[in-house]
């Protein structure tokens, strides 16, 4: 394949960036074209998206559609859907949408029946899964569970758990622990009763330094307490039950090495979610993820929103070399999304070479970060409206809230709708002025002041609109995200799927371990030697 640079869509797009792209104003693109919003708002499973404020018009997406049908786009997403090893580093498929497929239906799009590497098998385990939550849930002698895992096999459950709080039972307390940091687990153990608590191992390979670590201090935990019957407390979700056994957990959860970390909320790793919400949710979770699927894999690309997404992505990091975007969710719920899209987006587009392994000639994943709304605000939006820097925010708002406090939620609705008008409208230094002279503290000079009271404006957002963060919309949404990342990498011609970028620390905290311990800095670097001295205990 060739670079995404060397395409005659790219070169199209360049010269619609220069004549239109570059100078387009969100203020007068409103005021010249009335239908701006019916044309750029797209309607997908769950999800209605208005694009309307971003700095895009229909001749744009137009061009980025021409891109994403000379890089095969839609082709590739079928291969993936398919069952094929579109994993090449690793030689896998990637199959997590196989895992949300309905029972019955064909899991493998456009394969003969019966094909692929599960047949009931995933069913099966859903079930088993489900079945031994519903248990967990009904039984009232354990009052916390505590998931033990890190990056996908933490942040995708502890996300949903969180957003979906209006349908977890009262009585059972859900902890997610992650980092090695014993400041993580050990004030969580002195206000837990072992005989009260499940713990969940969680890792798709069961080799991972923390998480290992910490499932052992909690097993030392549990038996110096007094702890009885340590099968009963203590389960794994994991591609490696052999492992799992030696560590001495005989219940264990298993998933397929089509699933990568970062997608496998939707498999055995998600079972803190089905004790959460129970069975019934979380098939719902995986049915509104299906719906989402099934609008990236038919819909034609014009009015598939996860496509959408992906190009402008691309439009924004390649062509206005905006390299990071904000995310807003107005909803206290959605509080972990932000982390949980810094590892879906970064892990896996945060690459350097294609994949015939030639250095890219553009950047790739976007720095993704943000708190929810109305929080930022009174943070770093400061930056956003004001700052040298333009940064795309995207806003999700949700309509019906699951409190009653009407007006409370007025109020939040009213300030994500005021963010992206005042990024959009700005505030000329003229506006700024007359408003300024009255106000201006004694020896202010009104004139330097309205500079600072002033906001360029056509400052681009994305508004996402859930009728209300039910786990169908919320399965929908994260399934929206995964099939857009899936979208900028396959323009940019990456393995979005592999996460070597992790393995050199590792290898490295790995030799450092015992050095901590020796104080031998032989042949370490000046810098690295001088910091293990100072902190040798
Ligand atoms: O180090 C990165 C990573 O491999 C992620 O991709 C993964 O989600 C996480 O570590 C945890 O891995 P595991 O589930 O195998 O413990």
């Amino acid at each position: 394949m060739t670079s995404c640079t060397d395409t005659a869509a790219w070169a199209a797009l360049q010269g619609h960036f220069e004549a239109h792209g570059r100078g387009l104003d969100l203020r007068e693109a409103f005021a010249r074209d009335a239908g701006r919003v019916a044309a750029l708002g797209f309607e997908a499973p769950e999800v209605w998206a208005d694009l309307s404020k971003n700095l895009i018009d229909t001749a744009t997406l137009r061009y980025l559609l021409e891109l994403a049908r000379e890089r095969g786009v839609e082709a590739r997403r079928d291969a993936m859907f398919r069952g094929e090893p579109i994993n090449t580093t690793e030689g896998r498929a990637v199959l997590h949408t196989a895992l949300r497929a309905p029972e019955g239906a064909p899991a493998l799009v456009g394969a003969p029946p019966g094909a692929g590497p599960f047949g009931t098998e995933v069913h099966d385990v859903l079930q088993a899964v489900l079945d031994y939550a519903e248990n967990v849930r009904k039984d009232w002698t354990i009052t916390d569970v505590v998931n033990i895992g890190i990056g996908g096999s933490d942040l995708g459950p502890q996300m949903v758990v969180k957003a979906l709080d209006a349908y977890t039972q009262a009585g059972q307390r859900l902890h997610f622990v992650s980092n090695v940091d014993g400041h993580d687990l050990m004030p969580l153990l002195d206000r837990l009763q072992p005989n009260k608590t499940l713990f969940i191992v969680a890792s798709k390979t069961f080799t991972t330094q923390e998480t290992l670590t910490n499932a052992h201090a909690a097993r030392d935990w549990f038996l110096s307490q007094g702890g009885q019957h340590i099968e009963r407390h203590f389960v794994a979700t994991t591609c490696n039950v052999e492992a799992a056994a030696a560590f001495g957990i005989h219940t264990t959860f298993g998933f397929w090495d089509w699933v990568g970390g970062r997608y496998s909320l939707w498999s055995a790793i998600g079972l803190p979610i089905a004790i959460a919400v129970g069975g019934e949710r979380f098939r719902e979770l995986l049915a509104g993820a299906h719906a989402m699927d099934r609008h990236f894999a038919e819909t034609p690309a014009e009015r598939n929103l996860p496509l959408l997404l992906g190009l402008l992505d691309v439009w924004y990091r390649n062509f206005h070399g905006f390299t990071s975007r904000s995310v807003a969710p107005y909803h206290q719920g959605l509080a972990r999304l932000p982390a949980y899209l810094q590892q879906l987006e970064l892990e896996s587009n945060g690459k350097r070479v294609d994949e015939a392994g030639r250095a890219l000639a553009v950047g790739t994943s976007p720095v993704v970060w943000g708190e929810p709304g109305t929080n930022g605000q009174h943070a770093y939006f400061q930056m956003l409206h004001q700052g040298t820097d333009v940064i795309p925010v995207e806003f999700i708002a949700v309509k019906t809230p699951s409190h009653a406090q009407a007006e409370q939620h007025r109020k939040l609705l009213a300030n994500c709708l005021a963010q992206s008008q005042a990024l959009m409208l700005g505030k000329t230094a003229a506006e700024a002025a007359a408003e300024a002279a009255p106000t201006a503290a004694p020896g202010v000079d009104p004139a330097v002041l309205a500079q600072h009271r002033s906001f360029p404006g056509n400052r681009p957002s994305t508004t996402l609109v859930l009728d209300a963060l039910t786990p169908r919309a919320l399965g929908a949404l994260i399934a929206m995200y995964e099939h857009r990342v899936f979208t900028s990498g396959a323009v940019w011609g990456i393995n979005s799927f592999d996460q070597w970028g992790v393995e050199l620390g590792k290898a490295l905290a790995g030799a450092l371990l015992p050095r901590l311990k020796s104080g031998d800095t032989a042949g370490l670097d000046a810098s690295t030697a001088a910091l293990l001295q100072r902190l040798r205990s």
